[in-house]
């Protein structure tokens, strides 16, 4: 089959594998490769086990997959016959020299863009998927364009908003797509062929074209501004707990106010997930090398008050469960930062489970989808953890439960049954506010939830 346009994406990551499933699912017309240096991650997105694990993604890919949506490790040749290439490979917070622990770390990028480059043989338009700091297409552009030929790289800005869980659904129903372009003739004209690729389905007026560094700043932006409604309302929780204030009244209140609106407002143990942290400090970093320190120390507070937030929760297991938990075992519910994904990184499961394991406690983690990887989180302290999926099973002769991700199967476990497989006095920690406090502490349960009275038996 002849196709319209081949693009490809590099990095076959949470972003890259998504994004292109939907862009090949929507566009049968454009051939779409996604490529990666991960062999044994290419080798999986062609199998029955895809190597991540994302509602509705199984069955988009599948429907696809060898029609008009190919994975690959052969990024030279594919890079030669594309049209579009999206870059989408890995931008950690760098933890090394200068700007460690805060700036991003581009190696990555910047080695993508030189193998770009050398394999270019005609004019391309390179869209960067992966968050960067302001003004990183400006250098991609010089590294880009060196050749002296007529080859022309276009750097289009088409940063992600997708949220991870939710990402195929997100994908197909954005609340809006952003395409920032140069606004010269080519980067005018480049931005106009990532428009049409979104057109098969998004809604026109829902996709937004600016300048580069529009595009680039309103990605860190975005999560910076999500991640501060977060650590608002967390802010506020530790209040409620001194109170009689209860926080989930108190975000449904004042999220009804429609210039606040009701989303984020979940009280929580503390954000994780790839981006908020390491997004922010980005902001950080960028703002204290214009020499914007009030700005920069604003948003960092964003992130302090997140840790802040996970450590209280450890403190308060400690407190409450009569100063000591060494030996002590303790399940947890949840590892992932989220629900409805494997995904565990940064998430505060991490943390608290370290936390945790420094206080000499015994921990059982059980989680759905994600104890791969909280193997591979922990692998420095095997010997101290057990993994279990089964709820039931990590409960028994637990001291104390810790619900550290939303997942709906928590919701509805049989807790009189928990109870009774538990040493008592049981203790319950709802880190994600999901459980029936009231009901819990009918059963007998000693109840902590975030930003809440706790319910003591004694
Ligand atoms: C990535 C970036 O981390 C993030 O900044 C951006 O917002 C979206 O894209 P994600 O897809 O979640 O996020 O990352 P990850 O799942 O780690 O995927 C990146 C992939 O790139 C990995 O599979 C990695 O093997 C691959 N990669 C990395 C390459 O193919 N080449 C490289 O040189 C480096
Ligand atoms: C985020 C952004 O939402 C997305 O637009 C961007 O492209 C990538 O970063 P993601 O990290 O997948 O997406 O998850 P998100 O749903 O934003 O949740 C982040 C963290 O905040 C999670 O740990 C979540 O549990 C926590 N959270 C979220 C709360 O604690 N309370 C809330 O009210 C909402």
């Amino acid at each position: 089959m002849n196709f319209k346009k081949n693009i490809l994406c590099i990095g076959a990551g949470y972003v890259g594998g998504p994004t292109m499933a939907m862009i090949a699912s929507k566009c049968p017309l454009y051939k779409v490769t996604v490529v990666d240096i991960n062999k044994d991650k290419i080798r999986e997105w062609n199998s029955d086990n895809l190597p991540i694990y994302e509602p509705g993604l199984d069955e988009l890919v599948k429907k696809i997959r060898d029609k008009n949506l190919f994975f690959s490790t052969e990024t030279d040749k594919h890079i030669r016959e594309a049209d579009i290439i999206f870059v989408s490979v890995n931008t950690p917070t760098k933890t090394f020299g200068q700007g460690a622990g805060k700036a991003a770390d581009l190696q990555y990028w910047e080695k993508t863009a030189r193998q770009i480059l050398a394999n270019s043989t005609g004019s391309k338009i390179i869209v960067e998927k992966s968050t960067l700091p302001v003004r990183a297409a400006e250098a991609m552009d010089r590294i880009l364009n060196t050749k002296n030929d007529n080859i022309h790289l276009e750097v289009v800005s088409n940063p992600e908003f997708l949220s991870e869980g939710t990402a195929i659904a997100d994908l197909e129903n954005p609340d809006r797509v952003l395409i920032g372009a140069k606004q010269t003739p080519e980067g005018i004209s480049a931005g106009k062929e990532i428009v049409e690729i979104y057109s098969h389905w998004v809604p026109r007026e829902r996709i937004v074209e600016s300048n580069v560094w529009s595009s680039e700043l309103s990605k860190l932006t975005a999560n910076a501004f999500l991640a501060q409604r977060i650590s608002s309302i967390n802010s506020i929780s530790a209040l409620c707990e001194k109170t009689e204030a209860d926080i989930d009244e108190v975000g449904h209140a004042i999220g009804m106010d429609s210039r606040i609106g009701p989303k984020f407002l979940k009280a929580s143990v503390g954000f994780g997930g790839s981006c908020f942290k390491k997004d922010i400090l980005n902001l950080v970093y960028i703002s204290q090398s214009y020499g914007l320190t009030e700005v920069a120390e604003y948003w960092e507070s964003v992130v302090n008050l997140n840790e802040w937030q996970e450590r209280r929760f450890i403190q308060n297991m400690v407190s409450n469960m009569f100063n000591t938990i060494a030996g002590k075992k303790i399940a947890l519910f949840g590892f992932a930062f989220k629900s409805n994904t494997g995904d565990t990184r940064d998430s505060p499961a991490i943390y608290i489970a370290r936390g945790l394991a420094e206080e000499k406690a015994q921990i059982t983690i059980s989680d759905p989808e994600a104890l791969a990887n909280a193997k591979k989180d922990l692998s420095d302290m095997e010997e101290n953890i057990i993994y279990e999926r089964d709820p039931y099973k990590a409960a028994e002769g637990a001291h104390a439960i810790a619900v550290l991700t939303e997942w709906d199967l928590y919701r509805n476990l049989d807790y009189k049954r928990i109870m009774r497989s538990m040493v008592q006095p049981a203790f319950i920690f709802d880190g994600r506010n999901i459980l029936d406090h009231k009901k819990l502490f009918d059963l007998g349960f000693n109840v902590f939830a975030v930003g809440k009275a706790p319910m003591k038996q004694f």
